[in-house]
């Protein structure tokens, strides 16, 4: 590898100036400085993507289409383009976000929103991500764990996840380990571009399963999802890629897939209680 493209989605209305973007740019110096020092010769180029420089507008328009015709129905479809392109081109992502309400930022959900196509149509396996949160003081632990989930069921895998108090930083003991663990992290995302795919969980083998129920679900709304999913032979197969599939996760989530269509077929699924 004599090149890596690292791609940043930036969910921060304070755009690459706020503390979300700070946070961005420490990373980025330390992949550059430990890049340097291990893998002399190999280039670096970061490519950002401000999300609310995009032009999505409010939210989602919810229309499906991106479901239903394919992508480019997306009334957004163009404007959404340097993000797409951002993550086909890229070695790893970084999706970084400030912690709102306990959750993502608006403008990260909607960017989200935009790609949900490639809940059906996952584009990013074998890719790593890496996800990043600030905040005042908490609530990394949901807005982490969303990304996390989000980007999973499009092929992304996290390799590591950061969440950093802006505050706190003002103090030289957190700023210390804040350092050390970015630190850590610029060494995982150097690491993670060649390390290979790492091994689907029962949680993801769930997944596969899952979404293959929603394409077999849909078809009749349109050919779009089924079309991708023939073409990479996944209504035959257990997982997105060859990565090797472990046997027990995979008999447990094909049970749980055995559950879900006697559910539906037999209408005896409940609704969610809590
Ligand atoms: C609408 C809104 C909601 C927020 N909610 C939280 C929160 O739930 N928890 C928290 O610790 N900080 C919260 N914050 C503070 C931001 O997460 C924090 O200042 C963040 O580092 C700002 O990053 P930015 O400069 O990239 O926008 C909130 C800020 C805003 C504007």
């Amino acid at each position: 590898m004599n090149e890596m493209r690292i791609g940043v989605v930036l969910g921060s209305g304070h755009g690459t100036a706020g503390t979300t973007g700070a946070l961005v740019d420490d990373l980025v110096a330390r992949v550059r400085a430990h890049g340097a020092a291990s893998t002399p010769g190999v280039e670096l180029n970061v490519d950002t993507v401000v999300v609310e420089d995009l032009g999505l507008g409010q939210s989602c328009p919810a229309c499906l289409s991106c479901m239903t015709a394919g992508e480019q129905a997306c009334p957004s479809y163009d404007r959404a383009a340097p993000a797409r392109q951002l993550m086909d081109a890229a070695d790893l992502v970084v999706f970084a976000t400030p912690v709102h309400s306990f959750q993502v930022s608006a403008a990260m959900k909607r960017f989200v929103d935009h790609f949900a196509y490639l809940i059906h149509r996952p584009a990013y396996v074998g890719k790593p991500a890496v996800l990043l949160s600030t905040a005042a003081g908490g609530g990394h632990d949901a807005a982490l764990g969303y990304l996390r989930t989000a980007v999973r069921r499009w092929g992304f895998h996290t390799v590591g996840q950061l969440g950093v108090n802006g505050p706190g930083l003002r103090r030289p003991a957190y700023r210390g380990r804040v350092d050390a663990a970015l630190d850590e992290l610029a060494g995982t995302v150097l690491a993670a571009p060649t390390a290979g795919e790492p091994r689907p969980t029962t949680a993801d083998l769930i997944g596969f399963r899952v979404a293959r129920l929603l394409v077999e679900g849909g078809r009749e709304d349109g050919p779009v999802d089924a079309a991708y999913w023939n073409e990479r032979g996944w209504f035959d197969a257990d997982w997105f890629s060859d990565a090797t599939v472990p046997f027990l996760p995979n008999r447990i989530a094909a049970t749980v897939e055995k559950r879900i269509r006697a559910g539906i077929e037999q209408g005896s699924a409940k609704p969610y209680r809590g």
